[in-house]
C-alpha cells in the first residue's frame, strides 16, 4: 500500500500517515531513528544521500518529507526554533539590507535581530533592523526597500493578529522576502506558504510535537533553491538535530490534528469563560468574536489555536492564582498536552502588565479544567 500524500486526504489523515514509507511486508510502520555518523561510502561520494551525519540523515529526511506535505514546501530541519530563525535571517538578509519586523514578535527573535546580529554580524554587514507593530500599517509602512518582512501571527505572548496575505502582497511589490514565524498555528491551523510567505518558521518544540520532551524547529521553503541555501547553511554551521528527536516529531506528528482539535475546542470554552469573570481582564484569543483579531484570523486560520493570554491584578495575584490551581503547570513554552501557563512579566523583554498570563491548553478534560480555573480564580 502507498503513503504517497493524495491530495484528497485531510488533516487527520495526512498527518498520521505523512512521512511514511510504502506498506511492504515484514517492516515496520515506521523506521526507527537512524543513528550514525560516517555511512559507508566508497567511490563516488555523491552516490547516495547519506555519506556524513552533519551532512544528512534518514530520520530528518522523513520527518522533513511529512512536514512538506503538510506545509506545502520544502522543510529543512533545526536543532531548536532559534536556529531555523538564525537561519533565515543569517541566509536571507543580504549586506545592506533592511529587516523589518513587528515590535511585538517572539522576544528572543528580536533579540538576535537588534542584540547579535547588529553587533557580531548585521551591523558590520550594514544591515538596518526596523520595527513596527503588527496591527495598523505600521509593517507596510516600512517596506520601502526592505530586503525582509518578518512576520508572527498569532504573536507570542500578545496574540495580535496581521493579515499575511494582504502584507505578503505588498512585501512582494516592494521586492522584500516574506518569513513567518508560524509557531502558535502550526501549518494544521495556518499555512504560510500558500497565503504567499516565502517562508515559514517554526518551532517544533510547541504543538507540533506537543509532548514536552524535546526542542527542534523547521524552516518550510516556497522556492527549492531558498530550501538549498538553508540547508548548506545548517552542513556548514553544524546546527543538526539529533535523530532521536527527529524521530520522537514525527511519531508525535500523528496526533497533530487530534490534539489540536481538542486543544482548541477546549481554549475556546476557556476564553469565553475568563472573558465574562470579573477577576480577569484583558483575555486575548483570537477566537473569541469581539477580539481585536477574530476577524483576520477567521480569514487566515482554519482554527484559533490551544494558546489565550490574560491578566490578573497583580504579579501576588497570579501567584495566588498557581497555588490554588491542581491542574494548570507553572512553566514556560506552550502546545503541550499538559495545561501551563506563566507570567509572562517574570522574563522581562514583552511590553505586558505584572499580571499578564500566557496560558496554553492542554488535553485534559475541559470540565475539569473549567471546575479548576473556577476554583483557583476564585482564590485570587
Ligand atoms: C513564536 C516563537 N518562535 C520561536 C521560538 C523559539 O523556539 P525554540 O524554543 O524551539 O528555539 C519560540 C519559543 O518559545 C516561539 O514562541
Amino acid at each position: 500500500m502507498s503513503n504517497t500524500p493524495n491530495p484528497e486526504w485531510r488533516d487527520g489523515t495526512r498527518v498520521v500517515r505523512a512521512g511514511l514509507p510504502d506498506a511492504s511486508p515484514g517492516t515496520p510502520y515506521m523506521a526507527g531513528p537512524v543513528f550514525a555518523a560516517p555511512y559507508h561510502a566508497p567511490g563516488d561520494p555523491t552516490a547516495s544521500p547519506f555519506t556524513y551525519g552533519r551532512f544528512s540523515n534518514p530520520t530528518w529526511v522523513a520527518y522533513e518529507q511529512a512536514l512538506e506535505t503538510l506545509e506545502g514546501g520544502p522543510c529543512v530541519l533545526f536543532p531548536s526554533g532559534m536556529a531555523a530563525t538564525a537561519a533565515v535571517l543569517a541566509t536571507m538578509v543580504p549586506p545592506g539590507g533592511k529587516l523589518v519586523m513587528p515590535e511585538e514578535s517572539y522576544y528572543t527573535t528580536r533579540v538576535i535581530a537588534t542584540q547579535h546580529f547588529p553587533g557580531a554580524w548585521f551591523a558590520a554587514r550594514g544591515i538596518n533592523v526596523v520595527m513596527a507593530p503588527s496591527v495598523g500599517n505600521g509593517l507596510r509602512d516600512a517596506l520601502d526597500g526592505a530586503a525582509v518582512l518578518w512576520l508572527e501571527s498569532p504573536t507570542n505572548p500578545a496574540l495580535d493578529v496581521c493579515d499575511i496575505a494582504a502584507l505578503a502582497q505588498a512585501a512582494h511589490a516592494a521586492g522584500a522576502l516574506v518569513v513567518v514565524d508560524n509557531t502558535t498555528a502550526t501549518p494544521l491551523l495556518q499555512q504560510p506558504l500558500a497565503l504567499g510567505a516565502d517562508f515559514a518558521v517554526v518551532s517544533d518544540t510547541k504543538a507540533m510535537t506537543g509532548h514536552a520532551d524535546l526542542v527542534l524547529g523547521h524552516v518550510a521553503c516556497r522556492d527549492a533553491m531558498h530550501a538549498e541555501t538553508i540547508r548548506t547553511w545548517r552542513t556548514r554551521m553544524g546546527v543538526i538535530a539529533g535523530p532521536m528527536e527527529a524521530w520522537l516529531a514525527h511519531r508525535s506528528l500523528a496526533t497533530l490534528d487530534v490534539r489540536l482539535t481538542r486543544q482548541c475546542d477546549t481554549a475556546m470554552q476557556l476564553a469565553t469563560m475568563l472573558a465574562v469573570h470579573p477577576k480577569v481582564h484583558g483575555v486575548r484569543y483570537p477566537g473569541l468574536p469581539r477580539d481585536p483579531s477574530h476577524a483576520i484570523a477567521s480569514k487566515q486560520m482554519k482554527r484559533y489555536g490551544g494558546v489565550i493570554s490574560f491578566a490578573l491584578d497583580d504579579a501576588a495575584a497570579v501567584t495566588r492564582f498557581f497555588a490554588a490551581s491542581s491542574l494548570v503547570y507553572e512553566a514556560t513554552s506552550f502546545g503541550g498536552v499538559h495545561t501551563s501557563a506563566e507570567r509572562r512579566a517574570r522574563w522581562g523583554g514583552d511590553a505586558v502588565s505584572e499580571g499578564f498570563v500566557r496560558l496554553s491548553i492542554g488535553l485534559e478534560d475541559v470540565q475539569d479544567l473549567l471546575n479548576d480555573f473556577e476554583r483557583a480564580l476564585g482564590a485570587v
